[in-house]
């Protein structure tokens, strides 16, 4: 290995300047040259990568987004596409590529590793969706934006004896609605992995404005078959039931935008460096991942096209504690 470039992918995750970083700072250690390419897979297609030093990446640590920019990029997802890319690193001369992204990127990198060029891929996500890693780049930042609102509209409930609806991302995963709903103390969550009848829900609303309660949370995932505006339009017709004014909040890329945390800049250095190790020792098509304490390894064959499990257990508790 003597080139390797370095691109970030799909939505942008808080954390991914600190794995860009890590990528980085940890290959020019390695004696190798590091290219960082603008824009995900577009730039890689158009060839839009330039090489990085070490103070090139200083002062980056600390900044949400990504400074390399990021795309969704319809064309890498066809044959034409991957092959313009592949071309475009062969021009470049890089022998080594870092993919850091979601599912979506992942599924991306297993193409082009398949097509023969050593590939390896940083789990970065808001939704902490992806099998191979147990929390990925982004996830801890996001869920704090989400607690932080949820905190904020817990005081303005209270003062009006209000119920609100807040929607948090996470595409068809329920991790970020589940986690913040029991870390903000919510009445109850809504999330695709468990079908939820809105009569239920209007129900533990109803109950909590019976038992005297200022304000009432319903932390809904945006994949949810009855996501917070299509519960709100069923809510309208149950007003009197329910007892509490209703007003619905829907977070959406805000969750995106935060500082990283102290977890998620660690997370990221750490995996970031890991696939440097990854490229340096032949390992090649698998995700960099945090699994069971540990920076780990999964062949990316196991990971693209898959959602990963959320502990049922815990939408159980949230429901509990209410
Ligand atoms: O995958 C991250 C994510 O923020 C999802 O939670 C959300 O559904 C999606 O990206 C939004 O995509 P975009 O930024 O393209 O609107």
């Amino acid at each position: 290995m003597k080139q390797i470039a370095v691109l970030t992918s799909g939505g942008d995750a808080p954390g991914m300047n600190a794995a860009i970083r890590a990528v980085t700072r940890t290959g020019i250690q390695k004696g190798w040259n590091i290219f960082g390419v603008r824009d995900g897979y577009q730039g890689l297609i158009e060839g839009n990568m330039t090489e990085m030093d070490s103070r090139d990446v200083s002062g980056i640590i600390q900044r949400g987004g990504t400074f390399l920019g990021s795309a969704r990029c319809e064309e890498f997802k066809t044959e034409a596409g991957r092959r313009e890319a592949l071309r475009s690193l062969n021009e470049n001369e890089i022998d080594g590529l870092v993919v850091i992204g979601g599912n979506g990127s992942q599924t991306g990198s297993f193409n082009l590793f398949k097509m023969g060029f050593p590939v390896v891929g940083v789990a970065s996500t808001i939704d902490n969706d992806l099998v191979g890693s147990d929390i990925t780049i982004g996830v801890d930042t996001a869920l704090n934006i989400a607690l932080e609102a949820i905190d904020r509209l817990k005081v303005t409930g209270s003062s009006h004896q209000r119920a609100f609806l807040i929607e948090v991302m996470g595409r068809n995963c329920g991790y970020l609605a589940l986690m913040s709903a029991i870390a903000g103390g919510a009445e109850t969550v809504v999330i695709p992995e468990v079908e939820t009848d809105p009569d239920e829900i209007a129900h533990i609303l109803s109950q909590a404005y019976e038992r005297g309660k200022s304000h009432a949370i319903v932390v809904v995932a945006e994949g949810a078959k009855y996501n917070a505006t299509k519960l709100a339009e069923f809510f309208e017709k149950h007003q009197e039931r329910i007892g509490f004014a209703l007003r619905v909040s829907i977070l959406g890329h805000i969750q995106r935008g935060g500082t990283p945390s102290a977890s998620d800049r660690i997370l990221a250095s750490r995996l970031g460096a890991g696939a440097v190790d990854c490229l340096d020792r032949g390992e090649f098509g698998v995700l960099v991942g945090w699994v069971n304490g540990k920076v780990q390894t999964t062949p990316l064959e196991e990971v693209v096209d898959k959602t990963k499990q959320i502990d049922l257990e815990l939408f159980d508790l949230a429901r509990k504690l209410d």
